[in-house]
């Protein structure tokens, strides 16, 4: 039997301007996580369960772009010619996750990510990092149209990243711990959606939205520096400015907006939306002592649920 695991994780700074070669920072959440377990069949064929969404399925019986399936035809590609989908013993391959669905979680790349390793592992030709994440991406291609590419990066190296679409990969360190509070408005919000429509907003008017992108990554590059130095409490204003520019991208919410005042007046640091919005998360920068007042505080505004999270 192989399992992996692969964590979820938030958007600290720089989505949507990401997709424009801006750089953005993510980091993992580890407190919710994605696992995904290969046993040998008892008969032939590929065999995939996920009770979570009611899945029981054999691979061929799946559409190709099915996400699970595209993801184990990825690893045959992968490892061909030496190994074949339809030359390999029966395998049953089991997905369990605590990440909620289509919330900024990246619960998507997690599986994706899960399922990659633990099968390339299971036929003893376990793939390296650089090519998981590129597997991964080909996923989430099929499903969010233009992804930048930094959710499966900074799920598959389980690192604070600061990513730039296309440049390597560059995880930092991050000078003292700091806490947050992610705030989930409970309306699934698919990043396919506010990354479309953020598109047509760029085309209508490209020099006026590049100026805002432009704001965004210079946000970013300063909270980099920042995160380095251990003066994450100076992140709080930083993330108040990246909001108000995520507001102005239309990709914020009633809901996302309301929970990022409610943290604020409870005492956050800063707060903002995270992810492609619309719905899913908001996160509020706080000392890890007033986090359950600010918990309680969001859940008040409407949260559905609240994760704490350290990053370090
Ligand atoms: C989604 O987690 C982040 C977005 O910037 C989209 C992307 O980078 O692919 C909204």
């Amino acid at each position: 039997m192989t399992t992996s695991s692969a964590p979820g994780k938030i958007i600290l700074f720089g989505e949507h301007a990401v997709v424009y070669g801006r750089p953005a920072l993510a980091v993992p959440v580890t407190e919710v996580q994605a696992t995904a377990t290969i046993r040998p069949g008892a008969g032939p064929g590929i065999w995939i369960e996920a009770p979570d969404i009611g899945l029981h399925s054999e691979l061929s019986r799946l559409p190709a772009d099915h996400p699970l399936a595209a993801a184990v035809h990825g690893v045959f590609a992968a490892l061909s010619p030496s190994l074949h989908v339809g030359r390999t013993e029966g395998v049953i391959i089991h997905i369990a996750s605590t990440i909620p669905v289509a919330s900024g979680l990246g619960s998507g790349a997690a599986v994706s990510v899960a399922v990659i390793r633990a099968l390339s592992a299971h036929l003893r030709r376990p793939l390296p990092d650089e090519r998981v994440s590129a597997l991964a991406y080909e996923v989430e291609k099929l499903h969010h149209g233009t992804p930048s590419g930094i959710d499966n990066t900074v799920i598959t190296y389980a690192k604070p990243v600061y990513f730039m679409k296309g440049q390597p990969v560059e995880t930092f360190q991050v000078g003292a711990p700091f806490t947050l509070l992610i705030g989930d408005t409970g309306i699934p919000a698919p990043t396919k959606e506010s990354v479309a429509a953020v598109r047509k907003l760029w085309e209508a008017d490209k020099s006026r939205w590049e100026k805002i992108f432009d704001e965004i990554g210079e946000i970013a590059r300063n909270a980099r520096e920042k995160i380095v130095n251990g003066e994450w409490k100076k992140l709080g204003s930083l993330m108040n400015a990246n909001h108000a520019l995520l507001r102005q991208l239309t990709v914020s919410s009633p809901e996302l907006d309301r929970l990022v005042e409610a943290g604020l007046r409870s005492g956050a640091l800063g707060a903002k939306m995270s992810g492609g919005g619309r719905g899913g998360n908001m996160i509020a920068l706080v000392e890890r002592k007033n986090a359950p007042a600010v918990a309680e505080a969001l859940k008040s505004a409407g949260a559905r649920r609240t994760i704490v999270t350290q990053v370090r």
